[in-house]
Formats: C-alpha cells, structure tokens, sequence
C-alpha cells in the first residue's frame, strides 16, 4: 500500500483533540483521508483543527455518552464528510476507584462513554458504513480482556467493548468489518497526567505501569494509531471481529 492508501476515505474520530485518538486523526490525514475531528466542546475541537492546519480536518462536536450526542455526532461528520468509510470510537473516560468508592455516578460516567457512547456511534454510523462498505475500530483495552484491580468498573466497560465488538462483527458482515484494539499503558494524559502525576511519587508510580508489561514499556499514541490504521486499511479487509493487543505482552500470560 502506499502512503496515501487512505487517499478519499471519509473517517470519523470520536474523542480525536487529544491522546490516541489524535495520534490516528495525524496519521489518517498524512496518508490522504478527510477526518472528522469530535470532542465534547467547540473550544477543544476548533483548537485541535488550527493545531493540524489541514483543510482535509474537520469538526463533529459533540458528546458521546447519550445516543442522541452520538447521532448528533455521526449526523455532524456525514454533512461535513459526505458520507462515512472508516468510524474510530476512541472517546472515553478511566477512573482508578475503588468498588466501595464506586458510586452510581462513577458506574455511568465510565459506561456512558466508554460502552454506552461505541454503541450508539456504531448504531448511528452503520447506514452510511454499510453503503460504503467500510469499517469500524473501537478502543478496547488489556482491561476488557484480563482484571485490573482498582479498574473493576472501567474492565466492566472494555470487556463489554471487546465483546460488544465481536457480536457486531458478526451481525454486521460481509458489509461491515468491526475490530478493537487493546492497548495496554499508553503515554497519553490518561495516563500522565490524570495517574501518574497525581500521585505521590510520580515515578514509582510509572515504574510500577511500565513493571507490568513484559516489554517494560507503555506504548506511544502513535504506535496504536498504527495498529488502529491497520485493522481499518484494505490489508485487513480478512480482519473481523478480532481484538488486536498493543500491551508489551501484559495479557500474553505470566511472565518468566
Ligand atoms: N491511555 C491508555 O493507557 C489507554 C489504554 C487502553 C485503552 N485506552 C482507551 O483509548 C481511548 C483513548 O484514550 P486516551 O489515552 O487517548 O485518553 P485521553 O484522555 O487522552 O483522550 C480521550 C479523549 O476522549 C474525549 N472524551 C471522553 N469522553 C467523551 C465524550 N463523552 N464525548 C466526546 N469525547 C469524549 C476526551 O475529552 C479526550 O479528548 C479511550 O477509550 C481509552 O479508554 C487508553
């Protein structure tokens, strides 16, 4: 393929000003896609836009943890798009609480946006997805395929995320392909700045993330948005229903 294999291809990033999913909006402009750029505020996005100064970057704001956010969303990109190949649902929200701190409002907050909020994008985007015979990859995480302790209400989200996906995957074939991806630790301000630097020793705190990954590393943004590129190019048009890990090895089993 060359480097604008994604030359034309409509795609809409949800959760795309910032983190992963920013890092996969950068590399699906660089191979020539027009992207849709969401976040929840006008504020965060049109900053996103003038970051990229590309004119193949575009805005669907709006806030995905209602359907009725997530078809505004979807309805947003297909009048700016013109129509829709690629949905990356890559918004969504981590809390490291406790269960007996976990409180209604904590349940609905991660389950909203993270499970709640790919459903119903996925539901919004499927007419369009389905005449373009496109695709869909939705972030999953290590957490949605092994327990994390301290993480039980996000692994509740992930791991309905990484099913969620294999169920669609099927219901939806041959015209649409679902896949997930699961990465482990990745150095985005989830990680940084909302963990790590709100502990009390920042670096014990990192070095115990980077002691859980066999490869002693978290991953880059952009090393998923590579991954993600991946599942939704023509060289994974044989790719459905799979859930690709990007975790330095944390869920391969225990390490020696
Ligand atoms: N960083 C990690 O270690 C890691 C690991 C595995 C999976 N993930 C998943 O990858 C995805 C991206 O994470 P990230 O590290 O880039 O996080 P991030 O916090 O840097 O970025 C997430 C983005 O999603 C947006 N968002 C959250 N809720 C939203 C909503 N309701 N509507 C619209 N936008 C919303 C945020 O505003 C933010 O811009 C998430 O689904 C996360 O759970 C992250």
């Amino acid at each position: 393929m060359s480097s604008k294999d994604f030359s034309g291809k409509r795609i809409l990033v949800t959760g795309g000003s910032r983190g992963i999913g920013r890092a996969a909006v950068e590399l699906f402009l660089d191979r020539g896609a027009r992207v849709c750029v969401n976040g929840r505020s006008e504020r965060t996005v049109s900053a996103a836009l003038a970051e990229l100064g590309s004119e193949n970057a575009l805005a669907a704001v709006g806030d995905v943890s209602t359907a009725a956010g997530c078809e505004q969303v979807v309805e947003a990109a297909l009048a700016a798009l013109g129509g829709l190949d690629v949905l990356v649902n890559s918004a969504g929200v981590a809390r490291m609480v406790a269960i007996e701190e976990s409180d209604e409002q904590v349940w609905d907050e991660t389950l909203d946006a993270n499970l709640k909020g790919t459903f119903f994008t996925c539901r919004a985007a499927l007419p369009a997805l389905r005449t373009s015979r496109g695709n869909i990859v939705n972030l999953a995480s290590d957490a949605g395929l092994i327990g994390e302790a301290g993480l039980t209400v996000y692994c509740a989200s992930k791991g309905g995320v990484v099913n969620m996906s294999r169920a669609m995957a099927l219901e939806v074939a041959p015209d649409v392909r679902v896949n997930c991806v699961c990465p482990g630790y990745v150095d985005t301000d989830m990680v940084r700045r909302d963990y790590i630097d709100r502990t009390e020793d920042p670096a014990a705190a990192e070095q115990s993330l980077l002691d859980q990954a066999p490869l002693k590393r978290m991953a880059t943004p952009e090393e998923v948005a590579h991954a993600i590129a991946y599942l939704a190019s023509g060289n994974a048009r044989n790719i459905t229903g799979a859930a690709l890990s990007i975790d330095g090895g944390t869920t391969a089993g225990h390490p020696a």
